[in-house]
């Protein structure tokens, strides 16, 4: 059964992992805190330098916070999702401030929480939006620096959305892809899971055929992430993450 991105409980188990404080996204202290913060940690250690006046796009930004990670370091950032009940949280924190949310407990036992701007981050730089990877509006222009995190095993035919990608990064601009490679038939028919063209290789070597005839391969890491369900269960998941370099 595929995630239904526009349930409220899924909102507010992407805004625990988003927002929430250590101590509730992980209340144990035998956990793997090493996978708390993953949109700070990404674009904090995999963007690379780039000039002040940079402009951003997130895609598949689901409820906003690497949008506003970005935002401290871009002077423009445009972030887009395909659900429009994330996109509605990620504005309201930004418009607003501060966002209400619900996690769960057990059972039916639930705590409200609240989720923040950033510190330090500029809501007035992002413009959050409904969009399709799979169909990215030619209209958008071109970007310094391009996020796709944990999309593409989500997409159902993500080599559509990567033989694009070149339009939208400009010359010596950078693209971040996170990856756990989850191919489920729920979300992507078996004929679109991305399989190299050379051998039966996954990872960065199969998006190298999509990206390489435009990109250059600068980067690669192992980069765990932790989605609290409830308060004894976890995904703990480690994509791999590649920065490529547009020539
Ligand atoms: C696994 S979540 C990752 C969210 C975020 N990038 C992160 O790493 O925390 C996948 C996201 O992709 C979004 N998504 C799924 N299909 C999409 C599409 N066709 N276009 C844009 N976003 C999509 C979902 O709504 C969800 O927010």
């Amino acid at each position: 059964m595929p995630q239904d991105y526009e349930a409220p409980a899924l909102r507010d188990q992407y805004l625990l992992f988003h927002y929430g404080e250590a101590d509730m996204a992980l209340p144990f202290a035998f956990g793997p805190e090493a996978a708390l913060d993953f949109p700070e940690r990404v674009v904090a250690e995999m963007v690379a330098d780039h000039a002040p006046d940079a402009r951003a796009l997130d895609i598949g930004c689901a409820v906003g916070r690497s949008a506003f990670a970005l935002s401290r370091r871009c002077a423009e950032v445009v972030a887009i999702d395909y659900s429009a009940s994330f996109i509605e949280a990620a504005e309201r924190i930004r418009s607003e401030g501060t966002l209400a949310y619900t996690a769960a407990d057990e059972g039916a036992i639930t705590r409200t929480l609240t989720a923040h701007v950033p510190a330090h981050a500029h809501p007035d730089r992002i413009r959050f939006a409904v969009g399709d990877a799979m169909a990215l509006d030619a209209g958008l222009g071109t970007f310094d620096v391009v996020l796709l995190l944990n999309v593409i095993c989500r997409l159902p035919e993500p080599a559509v959305c990567l033989n694009r990608l070149h339009e939208f990064v400009a010359p010596g601009g950078q693209l971040i892809v996170s990856s756990p490679y989850t191919w489920l038939e729920e979300y992507t028919p078996p004929v679109h899971w991305l399989r190299s063209t050379r051998e039966s290789r996954g990872g960065a070597p199969t998006l190298h055929d999509f990206l390489g005839a435009h990109f250059t391969l600068e980067e690669t890491r192992d980069m765990p992430f932790l989605i609290r369900e409830h308060r004894r269960k976890y995904q703990w998941c480690v994509p791999e993450v590649t920065r490529w370099r547009r020539r």
